[in-house]
């Protein structure tokens, strides 16, 4: 039996391109890997890929392939060439499903370590890479942890510097936000403003040099400052509510909000420990989310508890 614990991630920087002809969007995408996160465990089975799900939300995780986890088995048996591969996989959820925290893709990355040690399999970390950016633009960061700035479609990454700990809270909203549904909302809105939403239309974003550098430097207040999300228009178009969850988490004293990802979890940044402990308290107490977590950053990526 094998227990892989995955971090979740959040986007200080989103910056998003525009469409191309793949239907992807090309990103300058600042991923940061913070404490809270999945346990996958996996164990032998004789009845093929199997899964189980555990954690308050656990009743909306697809149990079935389309379940990141069994795709990464799968795939990562495939690549080995085992025709018959068997494993059930347990999945202990902490990160809110659907939430623009990379939820699923954490436990196709944690599916990956699990099943590769447990059948002794020895996989290069390159090649996990590449089964991982096969299973989706946001599973190769899980694996990978720390920061990390993603280009392409999130794909290709590129280690960053950062000094210290970050202190964060997450606001978690009911029900989840489709990604390809805010993706699509945020060339809508493009076109409706005039300035379209093809490649050929959008400049290459390009990570902020003001915010590389207050994660080299272990800034929260510089950071603070410096936190982006071109997704996050269209996130509030979608979830107009998140507005109010923005502005609580900020008159709380929080030095920074933004949407994470593509939403509808809401992240900000504190100043310490007791701040965000603070933050969060004054959230769960707002009635502007479900509920809200404190937690830190960065940590590694995808390994074998
Ligand atoms: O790669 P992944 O399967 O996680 O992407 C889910 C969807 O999000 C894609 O089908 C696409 O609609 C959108 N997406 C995008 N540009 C990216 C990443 C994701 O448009 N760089």
């Amino acid at each position: 039996m094998i227990t892989v614990r995955v971090p979740a991630k959040v986007n200080v920087q989103l910056g998003v391109g525009g469409l191309r002809a793949d239907g992807f969007h090309d990103l300058a995408n600042v991923f940061f890997a913070v404490a809270l996160g999945d346990e996958v465990t996996a164990s032998d089975s004789s009845e093929g890929i199997t899964l189980s799900c555990s954690g308050p939300d656990a009743g909306v995780v697809p149990l079935d392939d389309s379940n990141l986890a069994a795709r990464a088995a799968r795939l990562l048996a495939a690549h080995h060439g085992i025709a018959d591969p068997g494993v059930h996989l347990h999945i202990a959820k902490a990160i809110p499903v659907a939430g623009g925290m990379a939820g699923g893709s954490a436990d196709g990355a944690a599916a990956l370590v699990a099943c590769d040690a447990l059948w002794k399999l020895d996989t290069p970390f390159e090649t996990l890479l590449e089964l991982a950016a096969e299973l989706g633009s946001d599973v190769p960061f899980a694996l990978l942890g720390g920061v990390a700035l993603g280009r392409g479609r999130g794909e290709i990454l590129e280690p960053l510097a950062a000094e210290g700990t970050f202190h964060w809270v997450f606001a978690v909203a009911d029900g989840g936000l489709s990604t390809p549904a805010v993706f699509r909302e945020c060339d809508r809105l493009r076109d409706e403003a005039g300035t379209g939403s093809a490649d050929s239309d959008v400049p290459t974003p390009d990570a902020d040099p003001a915010l590389l550098a207050a994660l080299a430097d272990g800034d929260a207040v510089a950071l603070a400052a410096a936190l982006t999300n071109d997704l996050q228009t269209a996130a509030l178009s979608l979830r107009p509510a998140l507005a109010a969850t923005l502005r609580a988490g900020t008159e709380a004293g929080a030095l920074g909000a933004l949407v994470s990802g593509s939403g509808p979890t809401c992240a900000f940044l504190a100043k310490d420990a007791d701040g965000a402990a603070a933050v969060a308290a004054a959230l769960r107490a707002s009635g502007t989310c479900r509920t809200a977590h404190a937690t830190y950053g960065p940590v590694p990526g995808a390994a074998v508890a």
